[in-house]
């Protein structure tokens, strides 16, 4: 392992990831603990589908509530699409949890599932098992589901800026690009939700790291969503887990496509792909690209390595906000993330201390592009005002916007 990376990753202790580490009781008390230390644990899987519902503490709606919630699911009020459905804004009163009208209470985002969409039941259960469980500033927070008939629906907590996917990807004046320092920043929340995922008992393999599964807060902290996929890690003396190969074209491991093994390191090797797509602002596979340019691993790999040739992959929106230092250690971190051999690869922990060696610059120009990036009046996404007619504008912006290819969750083996 020694030979993998360098001494400075090295050094990092395992266990220290620096963040609040919390858990829910079943009994809905928050048990928080600010230990470094501390870790979560999830009850063993599988659980039965009725356990799962029962023991997560999460709110049962009817589906009168969602509807009435979202106003019939208007097509105004739609915030993204995925695999799994649509996802619609809504408002609910914070106390009752029952809907309530447009601009009182509380914004929520409800996910429904499509019926005839490629995820499905099994994807929606393992969503409330483990978001049912897991509470961490870096896990978006799930608020309750709806299963009622045919109906599988999902209320998480409202995200006004949307996901890192339509920030770093699409273009026009409703997004503008994040700077560097947004960029470090964003990488550090998802890395420290990853770390938090691995140090439960057992681990959780989350398995569809990508820019979309993303989401930003006001403030533009991160936090994963979509659990979809995740998987608990191997346990006893079994060193990884063997499934059929689920996730995203561009982002899954090597290993973990050729043998349908899965372990903690195939996660990192798709952070290490999202931090290439944040250093360059390109996509992890695009066609739009020259030839040979379309896949972003195999084109960016010769130059991470080397000091002179790494600008050549920067995106040209940062213009410079970095400094040469900084911009050859996020390179240098991603590299090793990507690294073929998992067991070269950090494990988080060791990569959220890297970001945060990175993060911590007195670099006065990227403060000030920072600065710059926040006084952009609702650059994110959606109404930050809470009127739901100036929604109407953002949801246009973002159909137009998803004609844009992208990649979605699917089957990538069989
Ligand atoms: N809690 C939320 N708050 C605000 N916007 C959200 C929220 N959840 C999802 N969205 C928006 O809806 C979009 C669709 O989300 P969804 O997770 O269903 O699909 P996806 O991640 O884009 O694709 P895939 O199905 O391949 O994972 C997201 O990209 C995001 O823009
Ligand atoms: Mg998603």
């Amino acid at each position: 392992m020694g030979a993998c990376w360098s001494n400075r990753i090295k050094s990092v202790s395992s266990s220290n990831t620096g963040f609040t580490s919390r858990s829910v009781s079943r009994n809905g008390y928050d048990t928080s603990s600010n230990s470094r230390n501390s870790s979560a644990s999830v009850p063993a899987t599988p659980r039965s589908e009725g356990e799962i519902l029962q023991s997560s503490n999460l709110k049962s709606f009817s589906f009168s509530n969602v509807r009435a919630a979202t106003r019939n699911f208007r097509p105004d009020s739609v915030l993204g699409e995925g695999g799994f459905g649509s996802v619609f804004k809504g408002w609910i009163d914070e106390q009752s949890l029952a809907a309530t009208k447009p601009g009182i209470g509380m914004i929520v985002a409800v996910k429904r599932l499509n019926q005839d969409g490629f995820q499905g039941h099994k994807e929606w259960l393992a969503e409330i098992n483990y978001l049912g469980q897991l509470q961490h500033p870096n896990l978006v927070k799930l608020i309750g589901f709806c299963f009622e008939d045919e109906h599988r629906l999902l209320v998480y907590e409202f995200m006004p800026k949307g996901s890192v996917e339509n920030h770093l990807f699409r273009r026009g004046s409703f997004f503008q690009p994040l700077s560097w320092s947004l960029r470090l920043q964003i990488a550090l929340g998802a890395a420290r939700g990853l770390a938090f995922l691995h140090s439960t008992e057992p681990k959780v393999i989350y398995r569809d790291f990508k820019t979309s599964n993303i989401l930003l807060d006001t403030k533009y902290n991160a936090k994963l969503s979509d659990f979809g996929l995740a998987r608990d890690g191997p346990t006893g003396d079994k060193s990884y887990v063997s499934t059929r190969v689920m996730g995203t074209h561009g982002y899954a491991a090597p290993e973990y496509l050729a043998t349908g093994h899965l372990t903690a390191k195939s996660d990192v090797y798709s952070f290490g792909v999202v931090l290439l797509e944040m250093i360059s602002g390109r996509r992890a596979i695009d066609k739009n690209q020259p030839s040979g340019e379309h896949n972003l691993v195999e084109w960016a790999k010769p130059y991470l390595s080397n000091k002179r040739r790494v600008f050549r992959i920067m995106d040209p929106r940062l213009e410079g906000q970095y400094s040469h230092n900084r911009a050859q250690l996020a390179a240098t971190l991603s590299m090793q993330c990507l690294a073929v051999e998992p067991k070269c690869r950090p494990n988080m922990d060791e990569v959220v201390k890297a970001l945060e060696q990175l993060q911590d610059s007195k670099d006065t120009q990227k403060k000030r592009a920072d600065q710059k990036q926040r006084r952009v009046p609702n650059s994110g996404f959606g109404p930050s005002n809470g009127n739901p007619t100036s929604g109407k504008g953002s949801a246009d912006a973002l159909r137009k916007a998803s004609a844009y290819p992208r990649p979605s969750t699917s089957l990538l083996r069989g």
